[in-house]
């Protein structure tokens, strides 16, 4: 039997991709293999949003080059951003690649595969599904993982001048919602506890058959985000249909929003819907406006605030996310310094910072790259102080609460590992397997990136490494259907501020 060796960079996407192209092969008859140097073929799941992921693929591909010197029958497969980008131009820089894929042909490898092991040149696919996408859904496999993804669109409509998605992953397409509702609902009688709803603007979802109510009024007072006043997305109502149709579910998740489309209907079903998670990414890029205009982000800071904030006030307790870009061409200190005072005011949890880094085929190019590399390092360096200063104090000040955590499997040293309704981890110990379970611990202590956590259930306690202080026995949280609205809830309601 053939086996393969894949390598994912990237984002969630990247990796959910990843999945589907494991899925694709193992169908076909290859097996995976841990190592690459006795894998038949190798395969790299390519990630281009920044210069350094790029660079990092042509390093690989290199040494990946050395190995194949010395087994020549190694097929070597690119698959994924950089190669939709690059296509042919890849093969003549890299002439080591024998496959050349793009994110929307994962089911045509088995065939490229074949061609190049019958001896045929090189094979290259990167046309874009336009016209009857195609959404993979998983195949089962083993243990259904506690947390898994779900992609519910692909490709990216926004012009962000900045971002290279829209050239790598094409424009906007939908899946049906009742092919979403399906797959939610098979994974969840698998096993899946938790889903991750995946798309590139997630939140502007359409149903391409039409079968969810949307066009709500967005009833941001008077605010204009873009010229989208009418909420044209029926985000919010696939998210009500879900947690409806699948009451197994126990948290829902979804990544990555644009921020335009959160809207007044997205904020009242976090409001009303207990299986939404209190957390949200919410990548703003910028808290200057005049950066967010070059950037073509199609909102102002103020409008990003109002949102958001209604979304802290809906959902008590609820946590946010951010990306953003340092550096952007013609960004100044003082648009730094707006920035830093954005995430000091709406408390971001958690901040991926990052360099910009001019990407072939995007607008942002003819802006040139004019703060130096020195000044986007301290810039970063900045941001990430900040950010982990805010981590930080929101972790110290869980301390002592009660929180439910959905546990995803064995962690480190004996215990368990899971995520608070927000996403923090926390780390336990459990006298008995608890993955999967919603376990209820008081918090012990915070470190760095994560928490620790004592279950409040005494028969769930640890004969060693745990010191009994769990008080009073609490009824098991385990397996507690979920609430139905929050206003039902029956869940101790985090209360941070
Ligand atoms: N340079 C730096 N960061 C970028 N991102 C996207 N494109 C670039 C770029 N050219 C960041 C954005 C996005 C995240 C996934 O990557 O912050 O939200």
């Amino acid at each position: 039997m053939k086996r393969y060796h894949l390598v994912t960079f990237g984002c969630q996407m990247n990796q959910h991709d990843s999945d589907r192209i494991r899925d694709v092969l193992e169908g076909s008859g290859y097996a995976p293999c841990e190592t690459l140097e006795h894998a038949d073929l190798v395969l790299l799941n390519t990630c281009s949003v920044r210069e350094k992921a790029e660079q990092k693929l042509r390093s690989e591909v290199g040494r990946l080059g050395l190995l194949k010197r010395t087994r020549p029958d190694l097929v070597l497969a690119v698959a994924g951003c950089v190669a939709q980008q690059e296509g042919e131009r890849l093969l003549r820089g890299l002439p080591q690649i024998d496959v050349v894929i793009g994110p929307d042909q994962a089911a045509a490898l088995p065939r490229l595969l074949a061609e190049v092991e019958q001896g045929g040149l090189p094979q290259v696919r990167t046309e874009f599904d336009l016209h009857e996408p195609r959404f993979l859904p998983a195949a089962p496999r083993g243990r259904a993982k506690v947390s898994d993804f779900v992609t519910i669109m692909k490709g990216c409509d926004e012009r962000c001048t900045f971002c290279v998605v829209p050239t790598t992953r094409g424009p906007e397409r939908y899946r049906a919602s009742e092919e979403i509702i399906a797959e939610v609902a098979a994974r969840v009688a698998a096993g899946t506890r938790e889903i991750t709803l995946l798309g590139q603007t997630v939140d502007s979802y359409q149903d391409p058959l039409g079968k969810l109510p949307g066009g709500q009024r967005d009833e941001f007072s008077a605010t204009r985000m873009g010229r989208l006043q009418r909420d044209e997305t029926e985000f919010p109502s696939l998210l009500r249909a879900l947690a409806e149709r699948v009451p197994g579910l126990q948290r829902l998740r979804y990544t990555s929003p644009h921020p335009r489309h959160l809207t007044s209907a997205l904020v009242a079903a976090h409001r009303e819907l207990g299986v939404l998670a209190r957390h949200v990414h919410m990548p703003v890029q910028s808290g200057s406006d005049r950066v967010l205009r070059r950037m073509a982000r199609r909102y102002t800071v103020a409008e990003y605030r109002e949102r958001v904030g209604a979304l802290q006030r809906a959902v008590p307790g609820l946590t946010l996310s951010s990306d953003i870009i340092v550096g952007f061409p013609g960004e100044t200190r003082e648009d730094f310094a707006l920035t830093l005072e954005l995430v000091r005011e709406v408390g971001f949890v958690s901040v991926f910072g990052f360099k910009y880094s001019p990407r072939p085929f995007t607008p942002a190019l003819k802006l040139g790259d004019d703060v130096s590399e020195e000044e986007k390092s301290e810039r970063l360096a900045q941001l990430f102080e900040l950010s982990e200063g805010q981590r930080a104090a929101h972790l110290a000040r869980l301390v002592g609460r009660t929180e439910q955590v959905l546990v995803e499997g064995p962690g480190e040293r004996g215990g368990y590992t899971g995520r608070t309704e927000r996403n923090e981890i926390v780390h336990l110990q459990a006298a008995r397997d608890v993955t999967g379970k919603l376990v209820e611990v008081t918090i012990a202590e915070a470190f760095k990136h994560s928490l620790r956590g004592t279950p409040t259930d005494r028969a769930l306690l640890a004969a060693e490494g745990e010191s009994g202080s769990a008080g009073a026995a609490a009824p098991t949280a385990e397996l507690e259907p979920r609430a139905a609205t929050r206003r039902s809830g029956h869940r101790a309601l985090p209360l941070l501020h």
